[in-house]
């Protein structure tokens, strides 16, 4: 397995590209199934989860390949409505295959989950406003069975849970509604950019859907769609790693190929730490040369502070003189990384869902390793500016999310590659 060794000390200057985003393109492919025609998805980035979408479509019986940054997804006219544990216990955003199947095919059977290392993610929102579209769902043997007699039918659905709104089963719900009989209103839906995204590509498809962005989304169903060409929105998970990696190691960095009003809860942060921040129409700059300031920041869904990118900032806090204090709101479990940067010389306690971060004069390097994404990335983060080497293994969970992350890195002038274990 790979392995990504840092030797920290550098600054970094210079430009870089974001990729499209994940988070965006999974739920869009999903949603190419709606229709028999052929989608063409671009700006698509080259990932792992990408990848195990696509073999999750071609389980469907569909066509789907992927060819520099393009995804084309051809359903035809019949889909086998399984989606297996097999695909879905690796890659958790496969269940958003389940609205789409329902609502083209009158049933679908796919896996549940299960487990993740951030903590425990149910379903049951997902559920419960396909259960309202008037699907019955029965949960048997490890799978969702779901099934709609007659055709789904709108109604107003309420998707909160106990931590907010839900991003995926908002998405689930919009794909099912666009194609159900009446209008369906959801109510506390996830306002986030790729949710955005995918009413802008359903749209395109000749969905009828208003309210995107905000809590409240109506959607008409009509009765049929057709394939479309369809551009990705830039990753603002990514873009925000490569900010705080720039705001770690100190320098000047051109981040390209950006939608800055995405990032407005981490700039707000970074302004507080003393991080010079530039927004232009399609790139941000970030300048740092002085000492960082501590701040105390609580992940919300969006526009608060995205989950996605607690741990990068908490890489950033370590070092940062004086005490900060990060609150994980969303999956208050989500902070294995805390004893690997622990590892590297931090100062962090946990008490409960709170962070407690003493900031270090330095980090020194230290072979570490993380089983989740975004964790990985922090300990690259980390490693930028520790004393040493920092060799972060498992490798294949920055596969699943960061494109070519350390040619990119290497481009800046860190010294960053990539080994064979
Ligand atoms: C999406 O997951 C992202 N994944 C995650 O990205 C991200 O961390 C998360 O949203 C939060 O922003 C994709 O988009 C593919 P949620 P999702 O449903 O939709 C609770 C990454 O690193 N909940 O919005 O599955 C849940 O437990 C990742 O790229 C219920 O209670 O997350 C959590 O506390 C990992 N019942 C909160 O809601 C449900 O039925 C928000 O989760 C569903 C969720």
């Amino acid at each position: 397995m790979d392995k990504i060794v840092i030797t920290g000390g550098r600054k970094l200057k210079g430009d870089i590209e974001i990729s499209g985003a994940k988070n965006a393109a999974l739920p869009i492919m999903a949603a190419a199934l709606l229709t028999d025609e052929e989608s063409v998805i671009e700006n698509v980035p080259d990932l792992r989860d990408i990848q195990t979408m696509i073999r999750l479509l071609r389980s469907l019986g569909v066509k789907a390949l992927y060819d520099h940054g393009r995804v084309l997804v051809r359903p035809g006219k019949s889909l086998k409505p399984i989606a297996s544990y097999k695909l879905v216990s690796t890659m958790r955003a496969s269940v958003c295959v389940l609205g789409p199947l329902l609502a083209r095919m009158g049933e679908a059977q796919v896996s549940l989950p299960g487990g993740c290392v951030i903590g425990p993610r149910p379903i049951d929102l997902h559920l419960k406003g396909l259960e309202a579209l008037g699907a019955q769902i029965e949960v048997q043997h490890g799978y969702v069975n779901a099934r709609a007699i007659k055709k789904l039918k709108g109604n107003d659905i309420y998707l909160g849970g106990a931590f907010g709104s839900s991003v995926l089963a908002t998405a689930n719900v919009m794909m099912a509604a666009v194609l159900a009989r009446g209008v369906t209103t959801i109510e506390n839906a996830a306002c986030e950019p790729e949710i955005v995204d995918l009413a802008r590509f359903l749209k395109k498809m000749g969905a009828k859907i208003a309210g995107e962005g905000s809590p409240s989304i109506e959607i008409e169903g009509v009765k049929k769609l057709k394939g479309v060409r369809y551009g990705i929105i830039p990753d603002r998970i990514e873009a925000g790693t490569y900010m705080v990696a720039s705001a770690m190691a100190g320098g000047d960095v051109n981040i390209r190929q950006v939608e800055p009003s995405h990032q407005n809860a981490l700039i707000d942060k970074f302004r507080e730490a003393g991080i010079r921040v530039d927004k232009m129409k399609t790139s941000i700059r970030i300048r740092r040369s002085g000492r960082l300031k501590p701040v105390d920041v609580a992940t919300l869904s969006y526009p608060g502070f995205p989950t996605d990118l607690q741990a990068q900032m908490m890489a950033l806090m370590t070092v940062t003189p004086g005490i900060s204090v990060i609150t994980e709101k969303i999956y208050p479990d989500r902070f294995m990384h805390v004893s690997e940067l622990n590892r590297m010389g931090a100062r962090i306690f946990l008490e409960g869902p709170s962070a407690i971060v003493h900031g270090v004069k330095r980090l020194s390097g230290a072979p570490v390793m993380a089983s989740d994404l975004r964790a990985s990335a922090a300990l690259v983060i980390a490693g930028l500016v520790a004393e040493g080497t920092t060799e972060v293994q498992r490798v294949y969970h920055l596969d699943r999310g960061y494109e070519k992350l350390e040619i990119k890195l290497s481009s800046l002038g860190a010294s960053v590659h990539r080994e064979k274990e």
